[in-house]
């Protein structure tokens, strides 16, 4: 009897506590200036709403309840959701500069201490960005040397692949090689052998960093980081590799001091080291040797995982779609026949094969979330007004998925990208590498690099799976700062 009275007493209480406490974070919510969105509790914001491994697809069904533009709570962190095409387009297209800023994550912060190309903001990232993207022009990127060194090491995959015809094998490694190889020519100067145990140890690094990142651990110490720090658990493994991949560098921007000629660039890292020598007099110079151990490093793992990844999905993707694979193979076979090997002309001349890569992008979105942006001043965003420095998050995916934009989003359907004649059809809405000044820097080069290993693989063996088509799984194996696919075993048989 006592109990019931008690409980009758504190109900109200707990609720009028509760409302309390929610008119106070939508007080506090449109002081800052922060849009609306899901009542935050305290200290862990919305995670209670956000736990479901998803994040991607939970935010996705928050924004049909609080639209396009709407504020969810990481832990403490009140973060600004970009949703669908439209909104991803006015804030990082139509206000560029305003949303060019990095916003900070954790796993990242701990490591690079806001350094490098990727996680620096102001005239840092500015000068950075612009000599980075002049010295990958210097090294063929964006020209035909870097086509022809893709196409090599197209040619030493399927070397790779000949020697294990017929018998089924985890692609995974291999792709990591022959992408890896094409963004170390351009910062290292060399290419490694498949073989060779200390580059397959570095590769590991990257996957292994990259899945973590990708899994409900990376997610926490994004939001607690130095609750996290204190916790066991395998989010600590980030950090121990980025450690072993720091040595690694080092040890590459060492051989290169010993082994260079001033002013005779061979690579990115002796190209770098040439501007430090010229600002060497400046004290502001953002030309530093930890900047370069940090610059390398972006373009190493950014080079690296993300490609690698989109080609093992699509091929597992043709697995799942026999049919669109054949339908690639006749394509390839009527326009460059099955001796030459493909060049970056011929995509405009395979429409079918091109709409096939941008949806293998688009269903994938490797990177869901993209990377998190920061406002560099005021702004207002529809009928909201953003302060600087406001923590954003580009949910790329939406755009990928937005039914204004795609005729199939849901699914896996190539003529999402061609029209009614079957030419190939472009779609602003496809924004892997996500718009604005921001985007991805190595954009071209990747998509170099899908189009000339896609097509040389398909070119040259037809795909079995060890499963029926219909057992294929697509659903990513660990979802969150990336969209990792299940493991699967792949059969080659020569064309
Ligand atoms: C399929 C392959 C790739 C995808 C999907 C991808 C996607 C992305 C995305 C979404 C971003 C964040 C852009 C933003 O701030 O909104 C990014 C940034 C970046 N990517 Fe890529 N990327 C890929 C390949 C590459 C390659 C090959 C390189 C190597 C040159 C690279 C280097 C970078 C760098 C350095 C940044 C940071 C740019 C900045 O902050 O200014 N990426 N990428």
């Amino acid at each position: 009897m006592e109990g019931t009275m008690a409980t009758v007493l504190l109900l109200p209480l707990l609720l009028l506590a509760l409302s309390w406490w929610a008119w106070g974070v939508r007080r506090a919510q449109m002081q800052r200036g922060l849009p609306p969105g899901p009542t935050p509790f305290p200290v862990l914001g919305n995670l209670l709403q956000l736990q479901s491994g998803h994040l991607d697809r939970v935010l996705m069904e928050l924004s049909s309840r609080w639209g396009p533009v709407f504020t969810v709570w990481l832990g403490p962190r009140p973060a600004v959701v970009l949703c669908g095409y439209t909104a991803l387009r006015d804030a990082l297209v139509l206000q560029a500069d305003a949303f060019s800023g990095r916003g900070s994550m954790a796993v990242f912060e701990r490591f690079t201490h806001g350094n490098g190309i990727a996680f620096s903001n102001g005239p840092r990232w500015r000068t950075l960005r612009n000599f980075a993207l002049g010295a990958l022009k210097e090294f063929g990127v964006g020209r035909r040397s870097i086509e022809e060194r893709i196409q090599e090491e197209a040619s030493c995959l399927l070397g790779e692949f000949q020697a294990i015809v017929g018998t089924p094998f985890d692609p995974r490694r291999l792709l990591d090689n022959a992408v890896s190889n094409v963004i170390c020519s351009v910062v290292f100067g060399k290419r490694y052998d498949y073989g060779d145990p200390e580059f397959l140890r570095l590769l590991d690094l990257f996957s292994d960093n990259f899945r973590i990142m990708s899994s409900k651990w990376g997610e926490a110490y994004n939001i607690f980081p130095s609750f996290l720090d204190w916790i066991p658990g395998p989010h600590h493994r980030i950090f121990r590799n980025f450690q072993e991949l720091r040595v690694f560098i080092s040890e590459q921007i060492q051989q290169h001091r010993q082994l260079r000629q001033a002013r005779e660039p061979r690579d990115f890292i002796d190209c770098f080291l040439d501007q430090m020598d010229e600002e060497q007099q400046d004290p502001e110079s953002h030309f530093q040797d930890e900047t370069l151990v940090m610059t390398t490093h972006n373009l190493f793992f950014g080079g690296t995982e993300t490609t690698s990844t989109t080609l093992r999905y699509g091929l597992l993707i043709m697995l799942k779609y026999p049919e669109v694979a054949a339908k690639v193979q006749a394509e390839l076979d009527a326009v460059i026949g099955r001796t030459r090997a493909p060049n970056l002309e011929d995509r405009a001349r395979l429409p079918y094969t091109n709409a096939v890569l941008h949806e293998i992008q688009r269903f994938i979105s490797v990177l869901p979330l993209g990377l998190p942006r920061a406002l560099t001043r005021d702004t207002h965003l529809r009928s909201h007004f953003l302060r600087k420095g406001t923590f954003v998050i580009p949910l790329l995916v939406s755009a990928h998925r937005d039914p204004t934009q795609f005729k199939d989003p849901d699914h896996f359907n190539p003529t999402n990208f061609l029209d009614d004649r079957g030419e190939f059809q472009n779609n602003d809405a496809f924004m892997p590498f996500a718009p604005g000044k921001r985007m991805c820097l190595g954009a071209g080069l990747a998509r170099s690099e899908i189009f000339l290993f896609f097509t040389a693989i398909l070119q040259k063996f037809c795909l079995l799976s060890t499963e029926s088509p219909a057992s294929i799984n697509l659903t990513p194996q660990c979802t969150g700062l990336g969209n990792v696919p299940p493991a699967f075993q792949l059969r080659l048989v020569a064309r």
